[in-house]
This record gives C-alpha cells, structure tokens and sequence, in this order.
C-alpha cells in the first residue's frame, strides 16, 4: 500500500525552523509508515498513486493527550449551580461534582459508555486528531474502573483511532469510602490497577492529587505500584492549590504533570530535569473561570515541553475541540500557536511516552492532518471553525 501526497506544506515539527516548515512538500506513504518527506522535486520515483492536495497544509495527526471521554451523564446543573456562587469545590464536597458523574457512570453498562463516547469521539476526530488518550476515574470500583477501560479501548475497533487508556481510580474518594481515603487506595485502588493491568487495559497511571482528593503520600502508594507493574506515571497536579504534586511527579520521572495552575518556577524546574511534560489544560482554567496562570514563561525559560489538551470531561472542561484549547492556550496564556501545534502534535506524543508519532518523520506512523489553510499559525486562530480537509490514519486516507 503506497500513496504520493504532492503540491503540499509540509509541517513536519521535527526539523529545524518554524514547524519545521517545507514548501512544495511531499510525502511518500508505505505500509502504514512515513516512509519519506521532503521538497517535491526531490521525491523519490515509485509506482504510487500521486494525490494531489493542492497547495494544502499537512500537519502529523492531532494528539489529544489528556481526555476523560468515557462517562455517563452530564454535570449541565453544576454549570449552572457555579454561575450562580458555588465553587467547584463547594460543589464537589457536597457530594456532587467528580461524584455525581461516578453515579451516571457506574448506572451505565459498557455498550452505553461506548454509546455516550462515540459522538464526542467524532467531535475530536473531525478536527484531525488521530490519536486520544482516555483515562478512568468514574467508577471508582474495580468493576466499574474496568469497565470503563474497556469501553475506551472499544472505541478503537469502532473509529479510525489510536487510543491510550490511563488508570485514574485515585480521581476522588466514593462516597463509600468518605473520610477513609487510605482505605480506598488501598482496598480499591490498588487491587483494582492490578486487575485492569493483568487484563491488558492500563497504559499509565494517572491521579489527582487536590485537597478535594488525595495528598502526595496517597498518590505516592498509588506510584509505587504503578512502580512495581512497570507501568508510567502522569499526575493532575496544582490544578486548584500547591499540593506538592509536581514535585512528587517529577521525582518519579512521570510522563507528565497536568493542569498546573498554581506551579511554582522550582516545579519547573524538577520537570525540566526528569523531563517531565507539562500538559496544560485552558478548557477546565476558562470553565471554572480560574485567574491563576499556569506558569508558562518558566516552562520556557526552563526547557519544559509543553502539551495542550482538551481535557474533555462532564465537569471541569466539557469541551471536544482540540483546535479550541488551541486557541485559548494562545488567547488566555500567551502561547504562541507553534507552541500549541508542538502541544497537541509531538510533545503530546511525548506526555504519552509514544515515539513513533506526532513528528512528519520518516519511520514514524502515517497519522497525518491535511488542512484548508496556507500556513499552519491558523489552526489556533480562528475560533469555532474547523479547516481539516481529510486525515490519513495508519496509512489510509480517509476522506
Ligand atoms: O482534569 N481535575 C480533576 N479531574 C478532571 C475533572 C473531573 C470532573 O470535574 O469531572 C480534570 O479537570
Ligand atoms: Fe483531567
């Protein structure tokens, strides 16, 4: 199976320059693989069918790398309930929030979390994402937590997507469980990562770490067996107070840290030296209507790569538009949007541990986006309008 894409920009994000731009690009497509990108004059003879795109735009594939895609319910009344004084912690110990969303989701069988996820899946892959990572953390319940893994690893026999599930049971404490944290993390959780391990399900391993749910030592044994089965770490750390989460994530080399509103120039600095990913999260910052930045200029300044996510989830961040989180990382925090498309391409790629994607690259995966627009800086600009052309997911161009 080979393809010709011609008369092409080529942002490959690995070369030299600005998005490692090459005008009058091609790219020479075999077996699933890049198998050569360059200047169209260069291109190597072979009998592929050429496709014409046209003076068009060509990016890797979208990666959304933080997404919560699998649950039931919606959280429409907490939006409203916020709007009207409540905060999202108030909320949240009052039993609603992550919770209520736990109840909708554990009331769901497997057919109907993949039936639930399906339309927001789309949403994604219509803006030329190909790649998602999913995490748990509505069911909070060994059969529950797997239950949802199962349904976000269906998602990929149904759809033309590459998915990567992370084990979130350390999300928030059941109300079976109220005022007896360790006992989760110890009676659930660890046992329930176990299962969904020895199952084949987890991918990393995930936690939050908040006042409203756990502190650094609980998420400390949730790592250590993470640990133990060989499987990385990620952390949603500093998203609503200093909790210390940074720092412990980055002591254990993990993939990434997540939100990271109230991270500190020293946070930056240990991710910096474990090479930690900073995912950073604009929708659930402009849902909840946060003030406090993530500290993106001593990301910069300290060599942070830095991903961008939807973080599309029921509550905090009810958004499947990766190109919006785009938008809004450059609006609201000054990005620029060769920083965004770097976040949602190869750095996300690399906040998921995968080396095999999210650069035009030979070698790497076919996963590519092909844009309606002369140059790749409008993917973060316009607002609520979607260029993608087609994509080619593992070598097949799907139009
Ligand atoms: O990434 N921060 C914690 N978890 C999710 C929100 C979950 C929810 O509110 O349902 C987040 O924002
Ligand atoms: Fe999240």
């Amino acid at each position: 199976m080979q393809i010709l894409l011609h008369n092409l920009t080529a942002a490959t994000m690995s070369l030299d320059g600005p998005y490692g731009l090459i005008e009058d690009a091609a790219i020479f497509i075999e077996d699933g693989k890049i198998a050569w990108v360059g200047h169209q004059m260069d291109a190597p003879k072979n009998s592929a069918e050429p496709i014409d795109l046209e003076g068009r735009t060509v990016t890797p594939a979208l990666i959304d790398c933080h997404t919560h895609l699998i649950y039931g319910g919606n959280r429409a009344k907490e939006f409203e309930m916020r709007l009207l004084g409540a905060s999202y912690e108030e909320i949240a110990r009052a039993g609603g929030g992550i919770n209520s969303t736990v109840s909708a989701t554990r009331n769901a069988n497997e057919d109907e979390l993949v039936a639930l996820a399906l339309p927001r899946l789309d949403a994604l892959l219509a803006e030329g994402v190909s790649t998602i990572e999913i995490k748990s953390g509505y069911g909070l319940s060994l059969e529950s937590e797997l239950s949802m893994l199962r349904a976000a690893r269906r998602l990929a026999t149904l759809r033309p997507v590459r998915i990567k599930t992370s084990f979130l049971a350390a999300h928030a404490v059941p109300k079976e469980y109220i005022d007896r944290a360790d006992a989760y993390i110890d009676e659930v959780c660890i046992p329930a990562l176990a299962a969904a391990h020895e199952e084949g399900l987890v991918d990393a391993v995930d936690g939050f770490c908040e006042g409203i749910a756990f502190n650094t030592a609980q998420i400390s044994r949730v790592f250590d067996a993470a640990h133990n089965l060989g499987l990385p770490v990620k952390l949603h750390a500093e998203q609503l107070s200093h909790m210390g989460g940074t720092q412990l994530a980055s002591s254990r080399g993990a993939l990434s840290a997540d939100h990271l509103e109230y991270a500190t120039e020293e946070d930056a600095k240990a991710m910096a030296e474990s090479g930690t990913v900073a995912t950073i999260l604009p929708g659930a910052y402009y849902t909840l209507r946060e003030t406090k930045q993530p500290p993106i200029q001593a990301f910069r300044t300290h060599g942070v790569d830095m991903a961008v996510a939807t973080d599309a989830n029921p509550g905090s961040s009810p958004m499947c538009s990766l190109l919006l989180a785009k938008n809004m990382a450059c609006t609201m925090f000054k990005m620029t949007p060769e920083e965004t498309l770097r976040g949602a391409t190869i750095n996300a790629a690399r906040a998921l541990g995968l080396t095999d994607c999210g650069t035009l690259t030979k070698g790497n995966r076919a996963d590519l986006a092909i844009w309606n627009i002369s140059h790749p800086s409008e993917l973060a600009y316009r607002i609520g309008f979607n260029p993608l052309h087609s994509r080619v997911f593992n070598g097949k161009h799907i139009l």
